[in-house]
């Protein structure tokens, strides 16, 4: 069976472009895509085409989930598996390989409606990623764009569908309040991927965060800096996590859903990796903050 080996890429509808705009270049430095198709706003923070898709829309909603295979081959295995499996895969238009600046990608529907996109060969761009302003970078790579983490109705059977699905291994748990949450990876990255309960007003398939690492501490503070000089709302002040020994600050983005901006989290070495259990989800700060008006 083939596995996916990491996050591609994040689309999501969103209704305020101009207020994401800033957010992502003021804080994030990232670099809008001048050839962005109409209607889209495409951001790139790497080598890669773009990473990060926003589509102005009624809704603030996540749109769609990039996964990336390592070949066609391993692609073309993977459609047969999920066949196999009583799931409904479509193949990309070229059309859309080209929107989304992949070599080829199928498309099938992961438990809660997620749409999820598998793909091989992400276009480079042959000119240098230009943030906009001075940072060190992101830790991107094989270890993909981030995480991301999804509130799911049925947790249980939606990490099963992952593990068994696309290859998923589990990383660990962290069950606090009345919250829990499992992590899973497709490469050393800690997770790529984890899930919760439906926490407050998520529901299924409602994206809670999306995970994006630095390459230096120092960019995470100046980032820190950035958003209290700005009045971009925390939406949890800087701390330390648990599990994958990040330290990183949330923001509320304007479609609700958080942004965390980390460094340092822990790599998996799937030889000796041993699943835990924990009751707590931070070593210090992480202070949760009430949503903006
Ligand atoms: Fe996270």
């Amino acid at each position: 069976m083939s596995k996916v080996t990491g996050l591609g890429y994040l689309g999501a509808t969103v209704t305020d472009p101009e207020s994401w705009h800033q957010l992502l270049c003021t804080l994030y430095g990232l670099e809008r895509r001048g050839d962005s198709p109409d209607g889209m706003h495409q951001y790139r923070l790497d080598e890669q085409h773009h990473r990060l898709t926003l589509y102005e829309g009624a809704e603030d909603k996540l749109a769609h989930v990039g996964w990336e295979v390592d070949t066609r081959e391993d692609l073309r295995m993977m459609a047969a598996h999920l066949s196999e499996n009583g799931i409904e895969v479509e193949a990309g238009e070229p059309a859309l390989c080209e929107e989304r600046a992949v070599m080829e990608m199928i498309i099938c529907n992961a438990p809660d409606g997620v749409r999820t996109e598998i793909f091989f060969g992400p276009k480079q761009d042959a000119m240098p990623f230009t943030p906009a302003h001075g940072m060190d970078g992101y830790n991107t790579g094989d270890l993909g764009l981030g995480h991301i983490v999804l509130a799911s109705d049925d947790p249980d059977t939606t990490v099963k569908w992952y593990r068994e699905m696309l290859g998923f291994s589990l990383s660990d748990y962290i069950f606090w309040d009345d919250i829990e949450a499992t992590f899973l990876h497709c490469n050393p990255r800690h997770h790529s991927l984890a899930f919760t309960n439906p926490i407050g007003p998520l529901k299924g398939g409602d994206l809670n965060h999306l995970m994006l690492e630095s390459k230096s501490m120092d960019d995470v503070g100046r980032g820190y800096d950035i958003a209290l000089a700005n009045n971009v709302p925390l939406a949890m002040t800087l701390g330390r996590h648990t599990n994958d020994l990040t330290t990183s600050f949330y923001v509320y983005t304007p479609s609700g859903w958080w942004i965390e901006y980390g460094y340092g989290g822990a790599l998996i070495d799937d030889a000796t990796w041993e699943p835990k259990f924990y009751n707590a989800p931070k070593l210090w700060g992480h202070e949760m903050q009430p949503p903006p008006e």
